[in-house]
């Protein structure tokens, strides 16, 4: 990450922010009619496996890896119909559970663009009107 000594994870404020983080952009999920259906009834592992993941992730103590083996995330996503409408708003509950937070700069935009990369990434159905599925 940026400096090995000072990881975003301390930058940030270490295991409280991701706890903050991670309950707020739930909270969001929770109330989407369109994306809540692809959870789980049971919300609570998911919560804890992504509170887990993200602090580990950007610099904090390894315990997602330790308790949940490799991430491999796409592999994960795959039972999730993943199309571009929800990864956009997956994209925005997550952009606006960090919009409240602000951490410090570069903790931020370091993270800001990684939940975009990483959401697109995740993307995993393709929808019948896009270009690219169009015969050429
Ligand atoms: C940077 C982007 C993303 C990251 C880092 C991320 C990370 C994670 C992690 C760590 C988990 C828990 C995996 C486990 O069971 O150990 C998870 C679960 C899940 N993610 Fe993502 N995810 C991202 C994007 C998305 C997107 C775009 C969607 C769909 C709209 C999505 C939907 C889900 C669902 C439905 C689960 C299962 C929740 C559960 O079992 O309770 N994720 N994600």
């Amino acid at each position: 990450m940026t400096d090995p000594d000072h990881t975003l994870y301390d930058l940030v404020g270490g295991d409280a922010f991701f706890r903050d983080l991670v309950r707020r952009f739930y909270d969001y999920v929770e109330q989407d009619p369109e994306l809540r259906p692809m959870f789980p009834d049971d919300l609570a592992p998911g919560r804890e496996w992504q509170y887990l993941f993200l602090a580990q992730f950007f610099g904090g103590p390894a315990r997602y890896i330790a308790q949940r083996g490799h991430p491999r995330l796409r592999m994960r996503h795959m039972p999730f119909p993943i199309n571009k409408a929800a990864q956009e708003r997956w994209l925005t509950h997550m952009l606006t559970a960090l919009d409240e937070l602000h951490p410090p700069e570069p903790a931020y935009t370091e993270m800001r663009e990684y939940f975009i990369r990483g959401s697109l990434f995740l993307v995993n159905q393709i929808d019948p009107d896009t270009p690219e599925d169009t015969p050429s």
